[in-house]
């Protein structure tokens, strides 16, 4: 639900209440540097005794309800046959539409059986917009991802209520560019999470679908951010303001052959899935299930998550669960802008997004701007958030960088876990941060893994800029915040 205060502004208000609790604590400046240090930099490396706010990311790291925890001691536990499967079934049958169904462990665990089954060397995957393990399973087979999105998308300052929407010329294009065959299929992404979280309209999905289609296309929908892009939609599209979330679910699975979801995002439970009505497709993917996965009726998950995932799957649609996170972020983002932080505009789902090219203009490209502020963010506030910009890429084949369309620095909000007034205190934050930004410099790789290098590699500041920023801070709030 959200209240408007009687000085016109919008307020968020929690519906569900905390029944159980876990204790954090903020270690001080001084240890946060230490910590920092010590993780090269890369808020992937912290350890979560040293986190305040940990708004890495809403995977995995949402609360579940007291249902969910039902299910999880209701479970059939049996490898093969298991009835809780087969309840998880009528779930996705209820609440997506499909009728074939398997589990992966987790979203790109899906990505994986989907680009061994259906992507081949030399071909294309036009998308709205890459994910990061999605790239790097089309690309592994030696096929290339197409982004082809309006050109407005990587405006992160805008009033387009739809960023995340595919653009059909461009579709038009690749398809007489690279022809029927040489096209994987296409892929569509709910609440297109790098570029900030933003959605595509129900009227461009089928734009796209219809010119897919006519071509003789597969189409794939990515929903792990599904019920926040239905949400949206309810929210901005017209002649979807009465209808549910679960009917605009609906309405955008029944569009698509193939459908795959990190189940860690909307059902707030480890694990992921595949789902279509097409038993054809199906059945050339299932061969592949347990030579990777595991057992039909389990697919790599446990069952006693297969069970929390099914009641976490009829709870999504609920708008107090779809509209959490987007109503969090809405206010956050808000608030930033009113005192003038760079945040990606209009707010999406997910997280809130900071343009660090707009926060350290200072800063080169070639410096890493995002996984600056990203390291300064922990340093001043304990709050751990994520880099989404040319660190999380990929290199080029021939080794060169390949710098990223955004520079972003991504402060998640995972499901029911933090109030209105933690979302305070990271402002409170950000805004001395902003203060301060020009002690932040650039950083360089100390360690850099060939594949996904985010993860694990590490970093280090250039011009020890650090150690001057938690100086700064100390001298402004002590040394015991
Ligand atoms: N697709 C999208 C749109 C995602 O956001 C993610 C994960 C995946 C696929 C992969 O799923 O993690 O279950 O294997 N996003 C997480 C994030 C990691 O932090 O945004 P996974």
């Amino acid at each position: 639900m959200v209240i408007k205060t009687s000085d016109g502004r919008e307020f968020p208000v929690e519906m569900h209440k905390a029944r159980m609790v876990q204790k954090i604590s903020l270690i001080p400046a001084e240890d946060r540097l230490k910590a920092i240090k010590e993780a090269g930099y890369n808020t992937f490396q912290l350890k979560t005794k040293d986190i305040f706010l940990d708004m890495l990311t809403d995977s995995g790291t949402n609360a579940m309800s007291d249902k969910q925890f039902a299910g999880f001691m209701t479970t059939d536990d049996a490898y093969a046959g298991s009835m809780t499967f087969y309840d998880f079934v009528d779930a996705v049958k209820d609440v997506l539409g499909y009728k074939y169904v398997m589990n992966a462990h987790q979203g790109r665990a899906a990505e994986h059986l989907l680009a061994k089954t259906f992507v081949k060397e030399g071909q294309v995957v036009p998308t709205n917009y890459h994910f990061t393990t999605t790239k790097v399973h089309i690309e592994l087979p030696g096929a290339k991802i197409l982004e082809i999105y309006y050109d407005e998308a990587l405006e992160t300052k805008s009033t387009n209520p739809f960023k995340g929407c595919m653009d059909p010329r461009k579709l038009r294009d690749v398809i007489k560019k690279y022809g029927k065959e040489n096209i994987a299929y296409v892929r569509m992404e709910a609440t297109t999470n790098l570029l900030g979280g933003q959605p595509y309209s129900m009227a461009n999905l089928r734009e796209i679908v219809k010119i897919s289609k006519e071509a003789g296309l597969l189409t794939v929908l990515d929903g792990s951010l599904i019920c926040e892009n239905a949400y949206l939609i309810m929210q901005r599209e017209k002649g979807y303001e009465n209808k549910t979330v679960g009917e605009i679910v609906k309405e955008m699975c029944s569009l698509f052959d193939i459908f795959y979801m990190s189940a860690r995002k909307n059902t707030c439970v480890r694990g992921g899935c595949i789902a279509t009505n097409n038993k054809e497709l199906f059945d050339k993917i299932t061969p592949w299930l347990p030579v990777y996965e595991g057992f039909f009726t389990y697919g790599g998950m446990s069952q006693r998550e297969v069970g929390m995932m099914t009641v976490g799957m009829r709870e999504m649609t609920d708008p107090s669960v779809a509209g959490s996170a987007v109503e969090q972020v809405k206010y956050f983002a808000n608030r930033l802008e009113e005192v003038g932080i760079p945040v990606v505009t209009p707010p999406g789902g997910l997280a809130c997004h900071i343009d660090a090219r707009k926060f350290l203009p200072h800063v080169p490209k070639e410096d890493y701007i995002a996984g600056a502020l990203t390291a300064a963010l922990y340093i001043a506030s304990g709050v751990r958030s994520m880099e989404r910009g040319t660190v999380s890429m990929e290199r080029n084949p021939d080794g060169s960088e390949a710098y990223a369309d955004l520079e972003l620095t991504r402060i998640a909000i995972p499901r029911r876990v933090y109030t209105v007034s933690q979302i305070e205190y990271v402002i409170n934050r950000v805004e001395w941060l902003y203060k301060h930004r020009e002690l932040i410099k650039g950083m360089k790789w100390v360690s850099e893994p060939p594949v996904l290098r985010f993860f694990i590699g590490s970093l280090d500041v250039l011009d020890n800029w650090s150690r001057e920023l938690c100086d700064a801070f100390k001298k402004d709030f002590g040394k015991n915040l």
